[in-house]
């Protein structure tokens, strides 16, 4: 008999978005005619291999986030923290409590346009190794420098790293819990500190971050990037 993974997903939206600014956090803020959140839980909850999509929030946001994913399949929402981590390690304490997962991919809210092939390539490349990401390759040009450039960097082999990031639950779960290092700015660098192979699968402009108020300019309106399918 095969037994089939039991695939989960968890978005991160328990954060205060404060280099965007206003009055309510950027994943509540409406992009394309939408609640930001609400983007990315369709894709993930309605995705064939996903069972469970759990929503990590802060404290007051409850009602924000009920208004953002009203009338979609319930999501389990789960208690962020006060750094993205802690909130990615709040939600997989939870997600380990609240029953069986295999498998996890870890969203940002904050990348609201998530095609439906990225997650099937993550769920492939982890029959492979414990760990998946997202990623372009860099195109520009890249250097060190203060007022002025000193030294190029090569960029050959270096990635702009993207979420959903895809893990075996157990590693990442460990990894969360044994971590001492910095403030990460992703998950598969932790799985990485233990040794953990990390697979790279074709990113997507779509699924680039919203972090400045900038990056909601033109986005408001529901056709814009239509060329992109979304
Ligand atoms: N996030 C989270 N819990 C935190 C901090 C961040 O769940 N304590 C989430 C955000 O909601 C976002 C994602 O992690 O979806 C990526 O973080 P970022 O873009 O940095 O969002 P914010 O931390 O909200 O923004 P800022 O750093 O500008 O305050
Ligand atoms: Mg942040």
């Amino acid at each position: 008999m095969v037994t089939v993974p039991i695939t989960v997903a968890l978005i991160l939206a328990a954060g205060s978005g404060s280099r965007v600014g206003g009055d309510i956090p950027k994943q509540f803020r409406p992009v394309r005619g939408k609640p930001m959140l609400r983007h990315s839980y369709e894709a993930l909850s309605a995705h064939p291999s996903i069972s469970k999509v759990y929503v990590a929030i802060g404290a007051g946001q409850e009602a924000e986030a009920f208004a953002a994913l009203h009338g979609l399949p319930a999501a389990i929402f789960v208690q962020g923290g006060a750094t993205r981590r802690e909130s990615v390690r709040l939600g997989l304490k939870a997600i380990a409590t609240d029953g069986d997962a295999d498998r996890i991919l870890i969203h940002d809210a904050a990348r609201p346009f998530l095609p439906s092939t990225v997650i099937d390539d993550l769920i492939k490349a982890l029959d492979e190794a414990p760990g998946a990401v997202p990623a372009l390759p860099v195109v520009d040009s890249l250097s060190r420098g203060d007022q002025n450039l000193s030294e190029t960097v090569d960029r050959a082999h270096l990635w702009r790293i993207q979420t959903p990031q895809a893990f075996a639950f157990a590693d990442i779960l460990a990894a969360h819990e044994d971590w001492t290092g910095d403030e990460p700015t992703d998950d598969a660098r932790m799985l990485m500190a233990r040794g953990g192979q990390v697979r790279i699968v074709p990113g997507s402009e779509a699924l680039n971050k919203f972090t400045f108020s900038t990056d909601f300019a033109g986005s408001t309106m529901p056709s814009f990037r239509s060329g992109n399918g979304f």
